[in-house]
């Protein structure tokens, strides 16, 4: 595992931006795995203004995220749809059929899961998966548990996540309380793993995931077993990690 300390949120935007831009200009059409959350919007801006000035082409590429709130349909202003529209796809000249999000509106769990993962199969797999961290250490939607999740699946969202993403709806109670994510399988199986981390209410779990015992308590731990893992995170975050 990689562990680059950034010197702050833009500088952490920027050197993750750069490994994105790096993986679409050596291989085109790249699977590229996304996040929502506040952590990569600064990393989204970036690689829109470098798309806008000509220096990156994501016409080849594609996307799949990582997860999406049952229930929302894609044009949902909560949507994890509407968000990757709002600050990336939107801004980039990939092609709209080429991105993909979980269907949130799909009634039968297993049937999505089922889809989603042949959809990144038949992609080709994911080329790096760009991954945020949850306060409980969930990595997509998979919430701490007593076993690891492999595959997409439908999951009820933990009290803690709830409360933590309350902030971008009118209040918890309309949070959905169930999500598509894909698992820690489908994370495990992208070639490259790419996390950012940035502030101080993250320095407690991104010691626990980077450093502790690999469990599903910690569901981010599991990336210690990844073979290609670069993370990069500001001095906050990374305040309890013992190096
Ligand atoms: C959500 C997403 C995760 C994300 C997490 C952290 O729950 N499902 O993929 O990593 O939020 O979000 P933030 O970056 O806002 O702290």
């Amino acid at each position: 595992m990689r562990i680059i300390e950034a010197k702050d949120y833009q500088d952490m935007s920027r050197k993750a931006a750069h490994i994105l831009a790096a993986q679409v200009t050596l291989k085109p059409e790249s699977v590229l795995g996304l996040a929502t959350g506040s952590t990569p919007i600064g990393t989204y801006d970036c690689l829109a203004e470098w798309c806008k000035s000509g220096d990156l082409d994501f016409s080849k590429a594609a996307t799949v995220n990582l997860d999406e709130y049952r229930g929302l349909d894609h044009d949902n202003d909560q949507s994890y749809y509407y968000f990757m529209n709002k600050h990336l796809y939107s801004r980039i000249n990939i092609d709209p059929s080429r991105t993909h999000v979980p269907d949130g509106t799909q009634p039968d769990p297993a049937k999505e899961s089922r889809r989603y993962e042949e959809l990144i199969r038949s992609l080709g797999g994911v080329d790096i998966q760009l991954l945020g961290i949850g306060h409980d250490g969930h990595i997509g939607f998979n919430e701490p548990n007593s076993f690891f999740d492999g595959d997409t699946h439908c999951v009820d969202l933990t009290e803690m996540t709830i409360e933590a993403n309350k902030r971008f709806f009118a209040s918890a109670d309309e949070v959905p309380r169930q999500a598509y994510t894909m698992g820690i399988g489908t994370i495990m199986r992208a070639r490259k793993l790419l996390m950012i981390i940035s502030g101080e209410d993250k320095a407690d779990i991104t010691a626990a995931a980077l450093c502790g015992e690999v469990t599903p308590q910690v569901p981010a731990s599991i990336i210690q077993f990844h073979p290609d893992v670069t993370v990069i995170a500001d001095p906050a975050a990374l305040s309890k990690v013992k190096r």
